[in-house]
């Protein structure tokens, strides 16, 4: 046990609120490097509760289950909510699963009062804790003999607010669960997935997660597995990044989702809800849309689009009515090619005799539309040796369009894009970090109208905002970008020859452009 002060209940103090404290006091004593190990950011009783108005179950007898439930804050909300919304409920058997032994007396004492104020409620309440990895445990459900009976215990409601964190390709629990792991596994996809196999028919996974999984190659098989398992009904975004977790200054963008699983899937709405924080809980926007408006399972990243009003639902329809991606276009995008660290020996901050080296861009060169060669930053080597070592590493020199991979939180656009164009280098190649996304033409080079076209897209308010509503960290990957649905060429044709004549373009003009050569208007769509 933490600490051997034990905290009391009051009298007549609701179990959740009695976890509230109880959590709030380990949280304190728990170090901040141990809260990062576990993933221990224990829930705010406000969104404890509020997670909890999500479920609708009615059944008399329910089963639950809490992984990785901390002091057991959202089952004590869950029940005391079913208690009051649920008028035929009678029974509830409730599974904890907690790894941390060092919180397990105290989420004894929090369930056992829970089970005191139940018994009040008239209300039986059977529950077991259960001092163990919620993944290892429960692995062995993903392989196929035992899908194939899956006689194992089932839920009806699960409930949780997981660890998130990444692990190594060689921990034990991505070992256990390869089948949805591609690249970097993360907790919370575990904790997500399991549970959606662990639902009872009907039943419903009621989840605070970060909005990661939602695209990105690493959660490709893990989305492949879970929509194949469970159905959405519900998303909520918190739309501030700090506000939800405050108290740990957790700087995670969430959301709450309810997840149901259904044989027959005949409900295919979603609604959609969204707060700033906890503050605003009480009078939330919402909006319903249909399942495919928010995902397309018959595409094979299955990408998990979550707009937030009406302009974000048109420009989705908007860009994925187009014809084009990338490659229809004959254009590919890839990854910088240069590691810094693993390439120190060829990288030169002033090399004497220049005519042996090629020009490095970072992403510190690079802003909308401009290209900045070479600037004085002494962490920024600005030349690459051309040797055998680094010839695969080098680009012939082209035009190319650079696409930042990475923004910061602060930055107002997410895309930012410029030109790299041959004729302002008197080089043969070029060397890209690999911070920096470069596109390029796949046989011909691409021209000057086609290029500035591109970056006129790129750099454009309207793809911002579409590129928000399914990605929800700060990086722009090249994979997920040849999905990604482009204008015609005439259109792209268009906006280049204009954007060519500009003297400066600045953001309201490439908005301007696009807003009129994309007839924004006529499709309802006003930025
Ligand atoms: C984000 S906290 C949330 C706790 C609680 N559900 C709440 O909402 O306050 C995640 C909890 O999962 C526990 N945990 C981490 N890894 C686990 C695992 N593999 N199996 C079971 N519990 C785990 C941590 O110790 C931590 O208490």
């Amino acid at each position: 046990m933490l600490n051997s002060i034990k905290l009391e209940h009051n009298i007549n103090e609701i179990p959740s609120h009695y976890a509230d404290r109880v959590g709030r006091h380990i949280s304190q004593l728990i170090s901040d490097k141990d809260k990062k190990k576990h993933g221990q950011f224990l829930t705010p009783i406000d969104i404890s509760s509020f997670i909890s108005t999500f479920s609708i179950i009615d059944k008399d007898s329910i089963k639950i289950l809490d992984p990785g439930c901390g002091v057991g804050i959202l089952s004590c909300s869950l029940i005391e909510y079913l208690s009051t919304n649920n008028k035929y409920l009678k029974s509830v058997e409730l599974i904890l699963f907690e790894i941390d032994k060092r919180i397990i007396d105290h989420l004894g004492i929090v369930i056992s009062y829970l089970k005191e104020w139940t018994n009040k409620q008239k209300i039986k309440l059977e529950y077991k804790i259960i001092n163990s990895d919620y993944v290892l445990n429960y692995a062995p459900i993903l392989e196929s003999h035992q899908n194939l009976f899956e006689n194992f215990e089932k839920f009806d409601i699960i409930i949780s607010n997981p660890p998130y964190f990444k692990l190594t390709k060689t921990e034990p629990h991505s070992n256990a669960m390869k089948s949805i792991i591609n690249g970097q596994p993360n907790m919370y996809a575990m904790f997500l997935a399991l549970s959606a196999k662990l639902l009872k028919k009907d039943g419903e996974l009621i989840f605070i997660i970060p909005r990661s999984f939602a695209s990105g190659q690493y959660f490709r098989l893990f989305r492949e597995f879970f929509f194949k398992n469970v159905t959405l009904s519900n998303v909520h975004l918190f739309n501030s990044r700090k506000e939800a977790f405050s108290r740990d200054d957790v700087l995670q963008e969430n959301i709450i989702i309810r997840a149901i699983k259904r044989n027959n899937q005949t409900e295919k709405k979603v609604k959609i809800s969204f707060s700033n924080g906890s503050k605003d809980l009480s009078n939330f926007k919402s909006f319903t849309l249909n399942e495919d408006e928010l995902i397309d399972l018959k595409t094979h990243q299955k990408i998990l689009h979550i707009p937030t009003n009406e302009t974000e639902i048109k420009i989705k329809e908007l860009i994925e009515s187009f014809k084009n991606k990338f490659i229809d276009l004959g254009i590919n995008i890839s990854t910088g090619p240069v590691i810094p660290f693993r390439h120190k020996k060829v990288i030169e901050s002033n090399p004497r005799l220049k005519s042996d080296y090629a020009p490095l861009i970072w992403m510190s060169n690079t802003e909308k539309m401009e290209l900045n060669w070479p600037i004085n930053n002494k962490n920024k080597a600005q030349y690459i040796l051309i040797n055998e070592d680094s010839k695969s590493l080098l680009l012939p020199i082209k035009n190319y369009i650079l696409l930042r991979r990475f923004s910061s939180k602060d930055d107002s656009s997410r895309l930012i894009a410029c030109p790299l164009l041959k004729n302002n280098f008197n080089f043969d190649y070029v060397g890209v970090e690999n911070h920096l996304n470069y596109i390029y033409g796949i046989d011909n080079e691409l021209n000057m109208k086609i290029l500035f076209g591109l970056l006129v897209v790129l750099n454009s308010k309207l793809y911002d905002i579409y590129f928000r509503t399914f990605n929800g960290n700060t990086q722009v990957s090249s994979t997920e970008f040849r999905g990604i649905k482009m204008p015609d060429i005439d259109k792209l044709n268009k906006i280049g020859t204009e954007a060519l004549l500009l003297k400066k373009v600045t953001q309201d003009k490439i908005d301007l452009l696009i807003d009129n050569i994309l007839d924004l208007k006529s499709n309802k769509i006003i930025l």
